[in-house]
């Protein structure tokens, strides 16, 4: 961790390689990431992948919704510079317990089957949970995680609309609060640290921002140059 801010690379380093790419996660190892962020869906056979779109259109030479097409033809895809959509599974190895990962839910019928990985990745793989926060904007999906599993730190993600967000995030027990950038006052921080929350923001590369950030005393930051914070 650098000068007590925590650094997240950001869809791994968005900024210098595909995104939630093996590469780009790589990258943000490089450079001195503290933990990663990913997006996550579930494809049609039920296979945990990376990817921030519930389209491929965007970020892969393939089309269509990535919840309605096989693990087979996603791995078919080009994700760029010829990097391929990699799973949770192949994400997770890579790391090898290097750095922390905060895996964010995106699409339908992702948060059991990410459990169930998690769970795989503790009891035989030497993960621990303290290296791990799942987090999500649905709120009643993060309301099931708190309910049915204590053991995972859980990430409240919040877009706009900070009030009552809080006393949210502290009655589903969050580890953290993950706050847009637009929407981070004083105020709102000195709010999350009462409710003994911690308090990232995404998404932070300006190095204006960086240095901001740092004395209003956040935790940490979502970046996509994790490599600007040094
Ligand atoms: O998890 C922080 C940030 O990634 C949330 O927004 O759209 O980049 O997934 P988005
Ligand atoms: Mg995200």
């Amino acid at each position: 961790m650098k000068h007590n801010l925590l650094v997240i690379g950001h869809r791994g380093a968005k900024g210098v390689y595909p995104e939630n790419t093996l590469g780009s996660i790589q990258k943000a190892i490089e450079a001195g990431a503290d933990m990663v962020e990913i997006d996550v869906h579930a494809c049609a056979g039920g296979e945990i992948v990376v990817m921030h779109d519930d389209r491929l259109e965007r970020t892969t030479d393939g089309t269509g919704y990535v919840s309605r097409k096989s693990l087979t033809y996603l791995k078919g895809l080009d994700a760029g510079q010829g990097e391929k959509v990699p799973t949770l599974r192949e994400v997770l190895d890579l790391i090898e317990r290097r750095i922390a990962v905060n895996i964010e839910l995106k699409g339908p019928g992702t948060l059991g089957p990410v459990l169930h990985i998690l769970g795989e990745y503790v009891s035989r793989h030497g993960w621990t949970y303290d290296q791990f926060v799942v987090s999500t904007f649905a709120r009643k999906h993060l309301k099931r995680l708190a309910k049915h599993h204590p053991k995972v730190r859980i990430g409240a993600l919040l877009a706009y609309r900070p009030w009552g967000f809080i006393p949210f995030a502290r009655a589903i027990r969050a580890y953290s609060v993950h706050l847009n950038l637009r929407v981070t006052s004083p105020r709102l921080i000195r709010e999350a640290r009462e409710a003994q929350l911690k308090v990232f923001v995404w998404t932070v590369n300006d190095p204006i921002d960086i240095d901001r950030m740092r004395a209003w005393g956040v935790d940490g930051i979502f970046t996509d140059f994790p490599a600007r914070t040094s």
